[in-house]
């Protein structure tokens, strides 16, 4: 692990057949990034093939491919570079689907250079974020080891985190607020996997309005939202983890993906969060009947706010709007859930969280629509 602040400029791909808005973005991003161009996918390719590349500017309409299928050949053979699309008022839709399938953010034709520059900046500087924390991710298994070794991993991983932050950054992230650690660890799941920080923010978007629901105290209530956020965190340990390639039900989860409960228990373990924050993500593939994992645990062994972010986080397995899954519909997983209230679930959260479900239906934050910031 480095703390160093990377000296290089970004390296920016434009990709775009039109020589105005190519040449426009070429004056505007080269004070400050190395560009390179394309006129077509074909050619766009060919760069990628040889040349390093930070970020991409993507135009829609290209003349021997579609804008979004070359973006999804490029998320999937190069995941870790972020994309831009380039759109105009006419084709948001089009830019909106971009988002899904991976890209960082959108452009509107005819650029506003402020808003052009802005969106560049943030964009490169979360890549740098985010190639760090992979690079720790990587590098680093002290971070879900012994206590001692996960303290002192942290710390270094924290210090270069920090060094990587802007000036203009919320530095509220060191401070010892388990609150202040979110922006850190919202980037450590979107390092690993955009969709699981969505799943993330889901899940922990269900088990507030569950604890609103359920009359918990806002200190409950609080420490529900975080432990939901970060019921997943152990996947983040894995060097290859998919969230379109996880499975939905426990009885079927891949056997590395089995571990990590046990590894987010430990990741976090060091960092001084309430109990009930490790309770969580430790059981919330425990299952009523003592059929889950990693324990085996049964009925109201299951720590109470596991219980809740276990049903939480299978409903959004089950209908999780994402490239390479097969999502059930609402009613779909609504009828699922409600079979297995006796034998996966704690059977006086079903009908909670089902009123939550249909008053939510429309109101679920999709956190991957928002521009790279
Ligand atoms: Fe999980």
């Amino acid at each position: 692990m480095t703390s160093e602040k990377p000296a290089t400029r970004p390296t920016v791909l434009v990709i775009d057949d039109e020589a105005g808005p190519r040449d426009a973005l070429k004056v505007i991003l080269r004070p400050f990034c190395t560009i390179y161009c394309a006129e077509s996918a074909t050619a766009a390719l060919d760069i990628l093939s040889h040349k390093p590349i930070d970020l991409i500017t993507l135009d829609q309409k290209l003349p021997d491919r579609h804008g979004l299928e070359l973006l999804q050949d490029i998320k999937h053979t190069y995941p870790d570079i972020e994309v831009v699309i380039v759109t105009g008022y006419g084709s948001l839709k089009c830019a909106m689907e971009g988002i899904r399938h991976g890209a960082a953010g959108y452009l509107l034709k005819p650029f506003n250079i402020n808003e052009l520059t802005s969106l560049i900046q943030q964009t490169v500087e979360k890549k740098r974020r985010l190639d760090f924390l992979r690079q720790c991710l990587r590098n680093s298994s002290e971070l879900w080891g012994s206590k001692e070794d996960s303290t002192r991993a942290w710390h270094t991983l924290q210090t270069g985190y920090a060094a990587l932050c802007t000036e203009t950054d919320n530095h509220s992230f060191l401070s010892h607020s388990d609150m202040g650690l979110l922006p850190l660890f919202s980037d450590i799941l979107e390092a690993t996997d955009r969709q699981l920080l969505n799943h993330s923010s889901r899940v922990s978007f269900y088990a507030t309005l569950m604890g609103t629901r359920l009359n918990l105290t806002l200190s409950e209530q609080k420490t529900l939202a975080l432990g939901a956020f970060l019921h997943d965190i152990g996947k983040t340990s894995f060097s290859i983890y998919k969230f379109s390639e996880d499975q939905a039900l426990p009885s079927r989860a891949p056997i590395l993906c089995k571990e990590h409960p046990g590894r987010g228990t430990r990741m976090i373990a060091s960092l001084e969060l309430p109990t009930e924050v490790g309770q969580i993500i430790a059981s919330h593939h425990e299952r009523w009947d003592g059929q889950g994992y990693p324990l085996g645990l049964q009925g109201t062994e299951i720590p109470f706010l596991a219980r809740i972010v276990g049903i939480a986080q299978l409903f959004d397995h089950l209908t999780a709007d994402a490239p390479g899954r097969s999502p059930l519909s609402t009613d779909q997983a609504i009828q699922q859930i409600s079979n297995q209230a006796h034998t996966h679930f704690d059977p006086e959260l079903l009908e909670p969280f089902l009123d939550v479900v249909k008053e939510s239906a429309a109101a679920v934050p999709t956190m991957s629509t928002v521009p790279a910031a």
